[in-house]
Parts: C-alpha cells; structure tokens; sequence
C-alpha cells in the first residue's frame, strides 16, 4: 500500500521535540513547542492539580462513559471561565459547551460542525497563525484564507490593513481570531481594536471562532478573556475553543472545551444537539480524567485560590525571562531593539530571525526554535539564559 507513497513531513512543532529528544549536545534547549518548563527545566504537575487528583481517587465510583458533552459540572465550569462579567449568556442558556481532547479537538469538532452548516464558507486566519490552524480546518474541508496581522520587520499589528481585510469578508465566512497571547506573534489587540472588529463582524455577519488556549498567561485570568466576554454582547453566533493544556499544564491529559454562544437558548439547544452528534462520529465521548480535575479545580474555593496563585507564577516567570532575554543581549552588545520581546504577551515571541540562523542556532548550539523564528519563551531559564545569549550574540555577530 505504502509503496509508492512519500512520508508525510514531520509536524514543524511537535516533531521538533521529537528531534529535540534525539539531540545529544548536553546543553541543548527547547525553545520549540509551547509547554511551560519552570527554572528547573520541568514541566510540574500543579500542586492544585494533585490535589484534585488525590479526591478523584477517592471519590471515583466508575470509569462509566461520560456524557457525550462530557462531565456537566466540567461545562458550567467552564462557562464560568470564559464569561465572567458577561454571565447573562449562562443564565440565559445561550452557550452550549462539551468537553473536547485538547484545544486542538475543539478546533476540529467546530471545523467539521461548521462545514455541516456553512460548507462553502471560507476560513480566515491571521498571517502569522499556529501552523495547525491551516492543516485542521483543511482536513475538514475548508478553502483557507489569511488576513493581514503582524508585521515582522515593525513587530505591529497591521491593524488598518486587518479591519479593511475583515470588512469585505462575506457574510457566509469563518474567521478564526486569537482571544489572547497571539500564537506566534505574542502581539493582541487592544480592547479598543478589539471593539472596531466586533463591530465589523456584527455588521458584516461572519462568523467569529476564537481560539483561547492561554487563558490567563496573557495579562490575567479576566483580563484575556475581553474578547470572550465583548462577542457576547454583540447576540451574535460565535465558538470558543479553549485548552487547558497550558494554564492548568494538563497537557497530556487533553482536557479542552468547544463553546457555541447562540442568540438564544432555543438555537443554543439545537447547536449543542448538532455538537453531540458530531462528537459522536469523531471520538464518541471525552476521556475524563483531565475534565473531572479541572472541574474539581473550579468548583472548590481553595483549590481555585491555589490554582490561580500558580498560574500566576507561571506568567510572573515568563514575563521574568522576556526581560532576562532582552537585557542579556543587550550587554552582549547585539545590534536591534529587542524591547518588543518585553511588550509580547503569552509564551511566545516571534523573533523574526532568518531560517539560517534557526538551523545554525539547532546544528550548532542545540537549541531549538520552531521555524519562521518562533521563541517559546518558558523554555528559557536562569540556568540556560546565558548560553541561549551568548548563542543569539554568535548568531547574531
Ligand atoms: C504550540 O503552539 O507549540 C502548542 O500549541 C503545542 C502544539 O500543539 O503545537
């Protein structure tokens, strides 16, 4: 069967882990995917996550399927999350939301729905975007489209050349926005751009999908979800994918949520049966350990003291490393102004060095960076700061 057949192309984030874990330099780092290490080089489990984790032992009766939307105290959590302010959409019953397998799985199960019900749209996505963005919503059928975002050499967001893109975008489209820690720019919108491009959307009736996979390693747990919070005052259709990979590091546990918000609770039931139904074809139900500890996580108050309390010296941290970075190539006397990394918010700043520089830095130093220049930012440590320095000086030189 195979015989004629090329191999497909490593994937340009997670096969570069892949080769990052056959590297043999000894001082080698990761600045490749998005996962946060801490200044040891690990990926803990959260405190708050082990905790949950020593209830549910206790308290787990069965490994019965769940629901097909998943566990229902995981989808009001959830809800509780993303609206703060905005909770007439819970209490009106406005938004449906099941548990997906990661960020990811949210992405795909609203890609297929939406081809279901809009199968000549088209979908826009920001220039830069996540690489997957591209290969999940052209697996599930859609004709892709960029929009103008960030721009390399002003590391700026292309703001008026976005809202004239965004207006003549038709009425039947899809446009996939980053809710916050833009991926890879690390560049969001102001609650003012943001407002210019709800009102846009409500005029021309696309449809908007967020993408909220760093709530909370932006600015803050509410702070990054304006955007979440402003489309729900608009009325209008809009999906939310969220991941909890990052913000509670339950990576491996693939625990995320696909929200519709309808105009109303009647078209937020037939949404959430047209949810179930394309779940059921694609995975039929959510595993639910990673559900079952975020949910514990949210509806205990301690837990979520605690929670919140590590996620916030996990941005702190990062935040800490921008500046180190900054101020590290500085005293080596590297030509640029590097401050914009300080500006970027999330894990990621998108460096805007050459490809050259990227396979030198991986051949030579054995420090990797996803292609097009992408630094992931919590890879960096007080222990690595100075060679990955020293390195972009060399490079650099
Ligand atoms: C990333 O962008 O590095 C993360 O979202 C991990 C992934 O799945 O690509």
């Amino acid at each position: 069967m195979w015989k004629n057949i090329m191999a497909a192309p490593e994937d340009s984030i997670l096969g570069l882990t892949e080769a990052f874990r056959k590297e043999s330099n000894p001082r080698k780092v990761n600045l490749g995917v998005g996962v946060y290490k801490d200044d040891n080089g690990n990926t803990p489990i959260l405190h708050c996550v082990k905790a949950a984790e020593e209830i549910l032992l206790q308290k787990e009766k069965t490994k019965s399927y769940l629901p097909i939307s998943g566990d229902p105290s995981y989808a009001a959590g959830v809800q509780r999350l993303l609206f703060g302010t905005a909770d007439e959409v819970i209490q009106s019953g406005r938004a449906a939301t099941v548990h997906t397998p990661g960020g990811t799985g949210a992405l795909r199960v609203g890609a297929d729905l939406l081809k279901k019900f809009k199968p000549d749209a088209q979908v826009w996505i920001s220039s830069p975007s996540w690489a997957n963005h591209k290969g999940i919503f052209d697996s599930a059928g859609f004709c892709l489209r960029e929009y103008p975002y960030y721009k390399s050499d002003t590391k700026k967001i292309e703001f008026e050349k976005m809202l004239a893109c965004l207006e003549a975008i038709p009425e039947r489209d899809i446009v996939l926005l980053h809710a916050c820690c833009h991926n890879p720019s690390g560049v969001d919108l102001t609650p003012e751009q943001w407002r210019k491009v709800a009102l846009i959307s409500e005029k021309k009736g696309w449809t908007p999908f967020l993408d909220f996979a760093y709530q909370g390693l932006g600015l803050g747990l509410v702070e990054d979800r304006f955007a979440v919070e402003l489309f729900a005052l608009t009325g209008m259709d809009y999906f939310v994918a969220s991941s909890f990979s990052k913000n509670f590091g339950l990576y491996n546990e693939r625990t995320g949520a696909l929200t519709i918000v309808s105009p109303n609770a009647r078209e937020s039931t037939v949404a959430l049966s047209h949810l179930k139904a394309t779940v059921r074809v694609c995975y039929s139900n959510p595993p639910a350990h990673g559900g079952l500890v975020v949910a514990t996580i949210l509806n205990d108050p301690a837990l979520y003291a605690q929670w919140l309390g590590e996620l916030n010296g996990m941005r702190e941290r990062i935040v800490g490393m921008r500046s180190a970075l900054v101020d590290g190539l500085a005293q080596r006397g590297v030509k640029g102004d590097f401050s914009y990394i300080k500006e970027q918010r999330g894990m990621f700043s998108f460096s805007g060095i050459s490809e050259t520089i990227v396979t030198w830095l991986r051949e030579k130093k054995g420090i990797y960076v996803v292609a097009g220049g992408r630094i992931n930012l919590a890879g960096l440590s007080t222990k690595n700061i100075d060679y990955v320095c020293d390195s972009i000086a060399e490079a650099l030189a």
